[in-house]
């Protein structure tokens, strides 16, 4: 059944109020839209745990900086609508940039300092303000028990992780593993930005991620040997520019002096115009 949608927050709230009044527990996914299966898997996780699923679609203008594709962000709400039935949504909150933010520019930020800072944080400094905020915003709407969110943006992950315990937001964040394409390349909205020949190159950034992989795992690894290995491939794809790779600590984003039993690689390079990030986990044992 197609979700019934709501433009507004007041309504919202009652439906949710009279949900939450009769026991139900709230699942919640926050996207920007141009919806695939990568929102798809968290909304299916939201269903298979929650009594009530509801996603919301609202390109962030606070997560933009002035230079970044806020107009051209792609949009397709009936599409998007149909995905989101297909996987199990209830409910659709689509809010317009007014309802949102009905005075204008916000006075109230919510910033987490020290792992914004980093990697993305760098390259966009301003962007987690902007989405810590509207995160904080949209869960004291929705007022979720469960909120869902991709591993694919690692980064953006530990900081509602950090912001949730730092504020005893009341609500439980999950992560949930990257859905790929079938050459490799993570899922995005962003994606579609993307020529023949950037699309096929585009596959570096996961070739990338296996050769510090695999490095990670050989005898005598460092965080140079690793991010080495991984420069290599970038080195053989002209096409991407990279902005940046790591071998980070996952808890602190930092990089570590000496590998531990888990390391996360992460990386980010432009195609083109496109930016198009990813990462993974890897596991060295003890
Ligand atoms: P958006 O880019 O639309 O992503 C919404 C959610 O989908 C995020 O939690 C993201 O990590 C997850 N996601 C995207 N691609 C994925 C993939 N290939 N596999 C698994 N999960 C994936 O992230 C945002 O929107 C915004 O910053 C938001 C949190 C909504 C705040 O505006």
């Amino acid at each position: 059944m197609t979700p019934e949608r709501f433009k507004t927050i007041s309504e919202l709230r009652i439906v949710l109020d009279r949900h939450r009044a009769s026991g139900a527990e709230v699942g919640f996914v926050p996207t920007m839209g141009y919806l695939h299966d990568g929102h798809g898997s968290l909304i299916r996780a939201a269903r298979s745990a929650n009594d009530v699923v509801i996603a919301s679609i609202f390109v962030n203008p606070l997560q933009f900086a002035p230079d970044e594709d806020l107009a051209a962000y792609p949009r397709d709400l009936d599409r998007d609508a149909a995905l989101a039935a297909d996987a199990g949504a209830d409910y659709l909150f689509v809010p317009s940039v007014e309802e949102m933010y009905p005075f204008g520019p916000v006075l109230t930020t919510v910033a987490v300092s020290d792992l914004s800072e980093r990697w993305d944080g760098a390259s966009r400094p301003t962007h987690f303000a902007g989405v810590a905020t509207v995160v904080s915003k949209l869960f004291n709407i929705v007022g979720p028990c469960r909120a869902y969110f991709g591993e694919k943006d690692f980064q953006q992950l530990a900081v509602i992780r950090r912001m949730v315990a730092d504020l005893s937001i009341p609500v439980e964040v999950v992560g949930c593993p990257i859905v790929r394409e079938p050459d490799g390349l993570a899922m995005s909205s962003r994606n579609i930005y993307l020529s023949a020949e950037d699309r096929a190159a585009a596959v570096v950034l996961r070739r990338s991620l296996d050769a510090g992989a695999e490095s990670a795992l050989s005898a005598g690894a460092d965080p140079d040997t690793i991010e080495s290995a991984m420069q290599a491939i970038f080195d053989a794809e002209p096409r991407a520019k990279l902005d940046y790779l790591a071998v980070v600590d996952p808890a602190t984003l930092r990089r570590p002096d000496a590998l531990g039993s888990e390391v996360q690689l992460l990386v980010a390079a432009y195609l083109g115009s496109t930016r198009l990030i990813d990462n993974c986990t890897v596991q060295r044992g003890s």
